[in-house]
Formats: C-alpha cells, sequence, structure tokens
C-alpha cells in the first residue's frame, strides 16, 4: 500500500484546497472521496448549482421587469425547466473536473471510496489500507431535519431535493429562514412558485444586523415572498405529490396547517462524521457532534486534523477552504493561520446580502463605543442606472479609534463589494483609510466609499 505524508478524508472546499496546498508544500498527498465527482456538496448540490440557478432566473426577472423599461421589448422568454437544470448540470460538471485536473496536476492521488481511521496513521478505503503521517478530516455536513419531518427528497426536501426537483412547483413552503431557504426560496419564486416562508424566529436571518433584517425582508415581500414569523413547525404530513404543513404561532401557541406541493426543510445543517471510526479512535467530540481541534486544527489524536463544517464556526465554503491552507501549512511546518474575526457571509439572493465583523447588535451588548457611517444604493449612479437602487452599505467604527470593525451590505454585487471592507478590516483599517481611497465612478464601490466617508465628515451624495 502507498505511503503518504498526508491523506485527506473528503474533497470539498475545505478538503481539496488542503490536499493541494499539502501538495505544493512538497507533501505527498492523496485525498478519499466517495462521490463519483470532487468537490464535495458545495460544487455537487450545494453552493454553485444553486447560483446557477439564482442566475438563470435572476435573468428571467430581468427580462419580465426591466427589459421593456430600457427599450428591450418582444415576448419574456419562457422557462424550459429541463434545459435550465442540463445547463446547471453543465456548470457542475465543468466544476467538478476542474478539481479533478487541479489533483492531476499536483499529484495527488484521488481514493475512491469512502473512508475510514482504523487506526492513527492509517486510512481504510474499500479493503486497502493506506499509511498516512497526518490524517486531514475534512467531512462536511449534512442537512439536519426537524423531528417529525420525514425527507423524502421528491415533496419533502432539503437543498440537495430542491435542486433537481421534476418540475416547477406551484406552491412551496419553506421551513427556516435562513441562508439556504432564502437563496433556493427566491429562485422558486422568480419561476413563478408561491413560495411561503415559515420562520421560528421573529426576524429572518438569525445573528444578521437588525436593519439589514428588516429591509431584506421587505424585498423579499416586494418580491412576492410570503413570510410566517414566530412559527414553529410542528409536523409534515406528505403524499405523493402534496405535503400539509403544521406550526404553532409562538405568540399565542394557536395550531395552523399550510398546504403546499413541495416543502423545503432548510433549518440548518449538522457535522457528518459518520462511518469515520472516531469513536473507536477517542476521539473528542463537542455536544453538537463536531470534532474537537486545538487551535492548530489537531484532534486530541496527534497526526489527526479536522477542518470545515465538521468542527466549529459558520459552515461556510471559504472559511473551510482557509482552514484547509492554514492546517496543510501547520503540517508542513510552518505558520498556517486562520483570522476568524474576519470572514465574510454573502447571501446570493437579489439583492444580495453581506456582512463581515460585528453587528450594531453585538456591538451594543459589548457596550462598544462606536459610530455608523451609511448610504443609500439611491445615491448612486450606477446602481440607478441599472435598476438595482435597493439596498444600503452600513460601516460601523470604533468611535474614538475609527477603526473598522463591521460591515453590512445589502444591494448588488454586495458579495463582491465586501471584499474592500474584509481587506481593510485584515490591514486594521480605519474608515477614514478607505474613505480617503480614491474609488473608479460609476462603481458600486463608490457606494463602500460613501459609507465609509459618512463615518467622518459626511457622505458626499446623500
Ligand atoms: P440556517 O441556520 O442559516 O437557518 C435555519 C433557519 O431555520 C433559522 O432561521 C432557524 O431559526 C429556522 N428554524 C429552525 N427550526 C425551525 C422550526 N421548527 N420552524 C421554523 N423555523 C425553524 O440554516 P440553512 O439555511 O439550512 O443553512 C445551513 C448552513 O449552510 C448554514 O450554516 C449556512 O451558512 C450554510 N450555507 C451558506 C450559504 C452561503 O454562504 N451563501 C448557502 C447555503 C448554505
Amino acid at each position: 500500500m502507498a505511503q503518504y505524508d498526508v491523506i485527506v478524508i473528503g474533497s470539498g472546499p475545505g478538503g481539496y484546497v488542503a490536499a493541494i496546498r499539502c501538495a505544493q508544500l512538497g507533501l505527498k498527498t492523496a485525498c478519499v472521496e466517495g462521490r463519483e465527482t470532487l468537490g464535495g456538496t458545495c460544487l455537487n448540490v450545494g453552493c454553485i448549482p444553486s447560483k446557477a440557478l439564482l442566475h438563470a432566473s435572476h435573468q428571467l426577472h430581468e427580462a419580465e421587469h426591466n427589459f421593456a423599461k430600457m427599450g428591450l421589448k418582444g415576448k419574456s422568454p419562457s422557462v424550459d425547466w429541463k434545459q435550465m437544470l442540463a445547463y446547471k448540470d453543465d456548470v457542475i460538471g465543468q466544476n467538478t473536473k476542474g478539481i479533478e485536473f487541479l489533483f492531476k496536476k499536483n499529484k495527488i492521488d484521488w481514493l475512491k471510496g469512502w473512508g475510514s481511521i482504523p487506526e492513527a496513521g492509517k486510512v481504510k478505503v474499500g479493503e486497502e489500507v493506506h499509511d498516512a503521517k497526518n490524517i486531514i478530516v475534512a467531512s462536511g455536513s449534512e442537512a439536519s431535519s426537524l423531528p417529525g419531518i420525514e425527507i423524502d427528497e421528491k415533496v419533502v426536501v432539503t437543498s440537495t431535493g430542491a435542486l433537481t426537483l421534476p418540475k416547477i412547483p406551484k406552491k412551496m413552503i419553506v421551513i427556516g429562514a435562513g441562508v439556504i431557504g432564502l437563496e433556493l426560496g427566491s429562485v422558486y419564486s422568480r419561476l413563478g412558485t408561491e413560495v411561503e416562508v415559515i420562520e421560528f424566529l421573529d426576524a429572518i436571518t438569525p445573528g444578521m444586523d437588525g436593519e439589514v433584517q428588516k429591509t431584506f425582508q421587505k424585498l423579499l415581500q416586494k418580491q412576492g415572498l410570503k413570510f410566517t414569523l414566530g412559527a414553529a413547525v410542528q409536523s409534515v404530513d406528505a403524499s405523493k405529490s402534496k405535503a400539509k404543513v403544521t406550526y404553532k404561532l409562538r405568540k399565542d401557541d394557536s395550531e395552523h396547517t399550510m398546504d403546499a406541493d413541495v416543502v423545503l426543510v432548510s433549518t440548518g445543517r449538522r457535522p457528518y462524521t459518520d462511518g469515520l471510526g472516531l469513536d473507536a479512535l477517542g476521539i473528542e467530540m463537542s455536544q453538537r457532534g463536531q470534532i474537537k481541534t486545538d487551535s492548530h486544527w489537531q484532534t486530541n489524536v496527534k497526526g489527526i486534523y479536522a477542518i470545515g463544517d465538521c468542527i466549529d464556526g459558520p459552515m461556510l465554503a471559504h472559511k473551510a477552504e482557509d482552514e484547509g491552507m492554514a492546517c496543510a501549512e501547520v503540517i508542513a511546518g510552518k505558520a498556517g493561520h486562520v483570522n476568524y474575526g474576519v470572514i465574510p457571509g454573502v447571501i446570493y439572493t437579489h439583492p444580495e446580502v453581506a456582512n463581515v465583523g460585528q453587528t450594531e447588535e453585538q456591538l451594543k451588548e459589548a457596550g462598544r463605543n462606536y459610530k455608523v457611517g451609511k448610504f443609500s444604493f439611491m445615491g448612486n449612479g450606477r446602481a440607478k442606472a441599472n435598476f438595482a437602487a435597493d439596498g444600503f452599505v452600513k460601516i460601523l467604527a470604533d468611535k474614538n479609534t475609527d477603526r473598522i470593525l463591521g460591515a453590512h451590505i445589502i444591494g448588488p454585487m454586495a458579495g463582491d463589494l465586501i471584499h474592500e471592507i474584509c481587506v481593510a478590516m485584515e490591514f486594521g483599517a480605519s474608515a477614514e483609510d478607505l474613505a480617503l481611497t480614491c474609488h473608479a465612478h460609476p462603481t458600486y464601490s463608490e457606494a463602500v466609499r460613501e459609507a465609509a466617508l459618512a463615518c467622518g465628515d459626511g457622505a458626499i451624495h446623500m
């Protein structure tokens, strides 16, 4: 059997990035993957396919709502669902094959099958046992349902089933107003589905800045999504083609029901560690089923590391990638580091929502002395021209030092705009540093600069 410096278990964004970095650092590396294609949840049934459907459905929305205003007349396009799914599958294929190419380029062996760790220093794949000086567990996460709900991936679906529905449903109930529910709810709403979102809490997207939550909900409602907040789903009764959702309103405990053709359960994900043999190895786990690691991603068993969704922290592909690179560097004897205070979060709806650092609520709770610089996209010429003037940029900075503490954007390309603020925060920049940086005109980025100006003597275009 082959001898490796590192075997990575799982080829999602955490695992494949870790494997590539290990190989680049001169370590003999293999990656275990049981799926037929590389890339994990993100590339196969998550980030990438959902972005394809978001893009296609957004184009339809633009054609239906904005083309005529620009003098582009003619019949609105109709939806060929089969073709849209084929386009999505093609995008998946291009990306997963891209990882295969990168593995070959970096001389990483793909060990096909599901891996387990019979003892430290060994990884079993099928009947073969391979030696590995170091093992990185990057096994990811799976959708977690609620008690009383059985997922059949046809009528009652997770995000996986929602990406391959045989037809566009007339009515969809989304349980949970988090990232998955709102992204996929938006897709189907734009394709003509009546979408009702049921959320346990009194606001959508828990943990997000309160002002953004309110604006986001209003904009989604304008697009046709309906919300029932403060409602705890009790059960879902499904037949072959329909489902009935029973929920209780938390304010008065009254019970209600709602019918739909499809129910999307998007109430969170949990670490996936089944079959790895972690129990027998005595690897410490948290109460939430996450693998416990030290600050260098090493578990309590020497030589076994873990990264990504199966450990603590936000379940985000880019957080896993950062950990993958840093963990590889630690194994290679370098100083791997992840700055957990500057990990952006993005929701790829339209408009997009993006955040980094602290929310205003967190700063208040911590008793921080802060100031707010806000700028609406209404004052941005480019956004107006592109029918994208809904939303704002909000920068939170320390009142005394002017250092940027957080930023929250709802608006066009928010997921890209956030990164100049991430870089600024990495460098410990002040709001004034951003405000004094020349920004090209006319760009959406000017709204970021204006928000930074608003932290000082004031925005110009407001
Ligand atoms: P989530 O944690 O974002 O949201 C789940 C929602 O379900 C919460 O609002 C919660 O209050 C609600 N909920 C829980 N129990 C409920 C009940 N009984 N009745 C009604 N509502 C209930 O989880 P989601 O959307 O499933 O996403 C899972 C993970 O995947 C997240 O960690 C997310 O960050 C990640 N993800 C990230 C994406 C991105 O970065 N764009 C895209 C998709 C997923």
